[in-house]
């Protein structure tokens, strides 16, 4: 672990380095570290919102989203991979696990949610225009009114392009073809320059949010395309940013042993380096940590998946999943590093089990009197890290103490700045993709036969 330091600082050193060359005259735009931006952007974000107010970016997305609130009872959110991930990973963590089924009060007047343009699944885009169309009949209804936000960075991927264009033509069908109203609830999110930029100026879109051109997709959780469909869910943006700003201060400054970037990345590196350790279970202990997995396999999958190189993430979700990959982990390859995921304390009150008269208790839980379901959770932990221990699988654990949103950013910002990270030390470059465009050219191939 001493011995990694050096390497570890001089990668560190690199990628404050990469903040500095940002938009740098001096360096030519090819040279420039392109995504790097994303990790001084939360605290970006939170000062140009204290200095500017309504008129900064942060203050734009609150207003619009709250016009949408106000204006729509169900929300429409097309984009695929970083442009879709990250605001599944936010919704299941910050919001009622039951979110969609609740009255409008009890979501606390803010919409439905619904993910689409992240396929080419006909049963699922029909399932979901059908819904819109049966349960939206009266358009002066606000809770028969619905929205939409199209997240692109390039403007050019076909699985959002294609949503888009559907789920266009159903609103033009609902609000009137192309009327102010119509546009007033269409969101585009998307770079600077591209096809849906294009489209959204030729249409006349009131609001149309910028995704910088120095993040990458699947590091822009905290650009509009994180932040603006979380404020429409009305999740807290500061706090969210707060958290990851923290975090990077923390990464920036602190030592290792203090620091959960640098002790993170050094625990997996090691392990692959010197124990071939390939596999990174991310193993969450609760069901509201699933999509915030999912995000992350694509984060590393798709960051250090290159040359030939790169560990191999999967997500799994204990207890459930202890009753599926439990037994590999346990006795399986030993290639596996396990780091749990673990939420002190839950956003309800602790449900006590409950003890029953005696000629009713052939499931013998009346000894666990006393007890309640956190309890019997902190339990499965307790039990399998100590079931790993005994034959010798690793484990680590990364303690939130409660799902909120500023523990999400943290959480969030700390995985992005650990896979950076490891990216320098392994000599990957973390961004771009070149490996994708290998099935698209291929797709768009066929399709132009
Ligand atoms: O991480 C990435 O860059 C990718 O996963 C992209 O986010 C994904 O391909 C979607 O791209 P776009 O936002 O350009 O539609």
């Amino acid at each position: 672990y001493e011995e990694l330091q050096p390497a570890l600082m001089a990668a560190r050193e690199e990628m404050l380095k990469d903040i500095e060359l940002l938009g740098s005259d001096a360096i030519p735009a090819d040279k420039q570290p392109l995504d790097a931006g994303f990790q001084n952007l939360p605290q970006q974000l939170l000062d140009e919102y204290e200095s500017q107010g309504s008129e900064s970016l942060l203050g734009r997305i609150e207003a619009k989203a709250q016009e949408l609130r106000e204006q729509s009872d169900r929300f429409v959110v097309l984009g695929i991979g970083g442009s879709y991930m990250g605001m599944r990973a936010l919704f299941e963590a910050l919001c009622h696990p039951l979110h969609n089924e609740l009255t409008r009060d009890q979501r606390g007047g803010v919409p439905r949610l619904y993910f689409e343009g992240n396929n080419v699944d006909n049963d699922s885009i029909t399932a979901l225009q059908e819904l819109l169309k049966t349960s939206c009949l009266d358009p002066k209804d606000v809770l028969q009114r619905w929205s939409m936000t199209v997240i692109s960075k390039s403007g050019g991927t076909l699985e959002t392009a294609l949503g888009f264009r559907l789920f266009r033509e159903s609103l033009d069908a609902y609000y009137g073809a192309d009327s102010e109203e119509s546009r007033s609830l269409v969101v585009p999110i998307t770079g600077l320059e591209g096809k849906l930029r294009n489209f959204s100026n030729h249409k006349g879109y009131p609001e149309v949010f910028p995704i910088p051109d120095n993040v990458g997709g699947r590091f822009s959780v905290f650009t509009s395309v994180g932040l603006f469909p979380a404020a429409v869910l009305g999740i807290d943006l500061k706090a969210l940013l707060q958290g990851a700003a923290d975090m990077t201060r923390l990464f920036n400054s602190q030592p290792m042993g203090d620091n959960p970037v640098l002790d993170y990345t050094a625990t997996c590196h090691l392990f692959e380096r010197e124990k071939n350790v390939s596999m990174r279970i991310l193993s969450t202990w609760g069901k509201r940590l699933e999509a915030l997995g999912l995000w992350y396999d694509q984060l590393l999958a798709e960051s250090l998946g290159k040359e030939e190189k790169g560990a191999t993430p999967l997500t799994v979700v204990n207890t459930r999943d202890l009753h599926s990959r439990g037994q590999q982990h346990q006795e399986g390859v030993r290639d596996k590093l396990i780091t749990n995921v673990i939420v002190e304390r839950p956003d309800s009150e602790p449900i006590s089990v409950p003890v029953v008269p005696e000629e009713e208790n052939q499931d013998q839980l009346n000894k666990l009197k006393g007890k309640t379901v956190p309890d019997v959770l902190s339990a499965a932990i307790e039990g399998t890290n100590q079931a790993y221990a005994d034959v010798h699988r690793p484990t680590a654990d990364l303690i939130l103490p409660n799902l909120d949103a500023y523990t999400v950013g943290q959480t969030l910002q700390m995985l992005m700045l650990a896979t950076v990270l490891e990216g320098r030390l392994i000599n990957i470059n973390p961004y771009g993709q070149p490996g994708v465009e290998a099935y698209k050219k291929n797709m768009q191939e066929v399709l132009s036969r």
